[in-house]
């Protein structure tokens, strides 16, 4: 049976599932990069040992979880200022390793802050006003790592998604307030997080008024 040439558009599409291929190696390579400096001696990054593992992993983390939250963030401005619609396939995995990165991340003081103690856990967030909101940021980002999947878009119909998904605007301004409110100084990557933040809540806002 012949079959039909394929249509422009989807050969235009050839390229997304290798791309997919690709994101998924690229956002894997920041625990492989702090699993070499901690376990491996970095040998794969040119001997670059740390002194304080913990340290490391919690700036590594919260670092990465961060970055990837904004480049969520960063996908509906892309597409409707640039016309690149093609970035929508990559927001989930924006979003979910985001959530990977935030959970190595709060797993890592639970575990080496606090040895899994539950009093000292619940007495720390409730002293620490930083470590809160931190919390909060943590604990919204798990409802929309659940409900990520296809079948979640289908049970709870597109409306009710896209509203509970907007969450994802909060979650990003407690993340970046939480690196800010534990800098005594202004220091330049929490500011430098704020105005790409700001810069991008203002971009949403115009397209949203348009
Ligand atoms: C239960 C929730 C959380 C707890 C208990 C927590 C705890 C911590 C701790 C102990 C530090 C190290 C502070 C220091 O250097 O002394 C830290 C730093 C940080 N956290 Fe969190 N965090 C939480 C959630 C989050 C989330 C959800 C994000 C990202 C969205 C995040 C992003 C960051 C960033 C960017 C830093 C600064 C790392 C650096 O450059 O030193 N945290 N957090």
């Amino acid at each position: 049976m012949a079959t039909l040439p394929p249509t422009l558009s989807s050969r235009k599409r050839d390229w997304i599932p290798y791309a997919k291929i690709a994101l998924w190696i690229a956002l894997l390579a920041p625990a492989f990069i702090l699993l070499d400096r901690i376990l491996l001696l970095g040998q794969f990054s040119g001997g670059n040992f740390v002194d304080d593992p913990v340290e490391l992993i919690q700036h590594w983390t919260g670092n990465t979880a961060l970055i990837l939250l904004l480049l969520g963030l960063a996908v509906t401005p892309m597409r409707r200022l640039l016309g690149w619609n093609w970035m929508i396939r990559f927001r989930r995995l924006f979003g979910l390793f985001a959530f990977f990165y935030a959970t190595m991340h709060v797993v890592s003081w639970f575990v080496f802050d606090h040895q899994l103690a539950l009093g000292p856990i619940f007495k720390d967030v409730l002293e620490r006003n930083w470590i809160l909101v931190g919390m909060m940021s943590w604990l919204l980002l798990i409802p929309l790592a659940v409900t990520s999947t296809v079948g979640w878009i289908r049970r709870l119909g597109g409306k009710k998604w896209n509203r509970l998904h907007q969450l994802v605007y909060p979650i990003a301004i407690l993340g970046v307030l939480h690196f800010l409110w534990q800098t005594k100084l202004l220091e330049r990557d929490p500011v430098l997080y704020t105005v790409a933040l700001v810069i991008l809540l203002a971009v949403r806002r115009w397209i949203r008024r348009k």
